[in-house]
């Protein structure tokens, strides 16, 4: 596996390849590696020529009082990680490498950037759009992988990709959860052990909600109080930040289901924000509840 990282090395690298006809693959993370990591490194070896990971703690999607400084960071063990995977390029860059000090260029995505997860961190996504351009710029991938899990984040990119006609194919993967359904997240490693038995009921709430709508329930609304009654219950150290039912594409809430529907929820423990979400499918004929 090759380490890069100089931007114009890699582009160099990855224009080359093109150039030879190779399909390229990349998946775009912050580092701190776990099965879900993987799972994307594996998606992308099982299709392309090339595998390129970045590596980049992308400090334009962190606002003034997040968890920058601390988001949790080992690259030696993340090297190891990704040539077990069977990564070909590791593009790990500074942040001095990626931004100019004087960059005045960014990528915004309106409307879907602008409810759920946008509402509290609204410049995170105009951060995650124009790292992930550049990223499209310097490897110019063939494809790129990403979870499901920011599945907000998914929909802002898709958007770009198309307003953009960007030659890229967006790739979305299924969450990877802990046997318990604690949707895996590189932040699990700050909460408390009370927290961590907690948290699983995030997914336990969400699958409660779209068992609901599968059983013929179309109102939003009674299937998002059974979720929060379930949090209330289950998870007292965490506070709400959102729950809600959105439409998948616009992430704009629906007012009645008639069609998939992502159930997403934010949650704050202590030291520590986790998302997660469901896409609920509603029971098949019939006018529902
Ligand atoms: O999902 C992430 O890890 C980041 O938001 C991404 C896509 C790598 C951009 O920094």
């Amino acid at each position: 596996m090759r380490i890069v990282i100089e931007p114009r090395e890699l582009q160099g690298i990855c224009l080359d390849l093109r150039r030879q006809g190779q399909t390229v693959g990349l998946v775009p993370t912050m580092g701190y590696f776990h099965q879900g990591h993987v799972s994307l490194m594996d998606h992308a070896r099982g299709r392309a020529d090339t595998v390129v990971v970045s590596l980049f703690v992308n400090p334009t999607q962190f606002g003034p009082s997040e968890d920058l400084d601390r988001y949790p960071r080992d690259f030696a063990r993340d090297r190891d990680t990704a040539e077990k995977a069977g990564v070909d390029i590791l593009f790990a860059p500074e942040p001095g490498a990626m931004y100019a000090p004087d960059a005045s260029t960014a990528v915004t995505v309106d409307g879907v950037s602008a409810g759920l997860c946008g509402a509290s961190r609204p410049t995170h996504f105009r951060g995650v759009a124009t790292v992930v351009t550049k990223l499209f710029m310097l490897v110019q991938p063939t494809f790129a992988v990403f979870g499901e899990k920011d599945r907000q984040q998914l929909a802002v990119i898709r958007r770009m990709v198309r307003d953009l006609d960007i030659p890229v194919e967006v790739v979305g993967r299924p969450i990877v959860r802990e046997p318990d359904g604690l949707a895996l997240s590189s932040r699990n490693v700050f909460l408390s052990q009370d927290e961590r038995d907690q948290a699983l009921w995030i997914n336990k709430a969400l699958q409660a909600a779209a068992d609901l709508i599968a059983s013929g329930e179309r109102d939003p609304g009674t299937a998002l109080v059974l979720a929060r009654d379930i949090l209330a219950a289950h998870a007292p150290l965490g506070e709400v930040e959102y729950l809600e039912a959105v439409d998948p594409d616009a992430m704009t809430p629906v007012t009645r289901v008639n069609g998939p529907t992502v159930l997403a929820a934010a949650m704050r423990f202590s030291r520590v924000r986790l998302i997660d979400n469901r896409l609920a499918r509603p029971a098949a004929g019939g006018e529902g509840r």
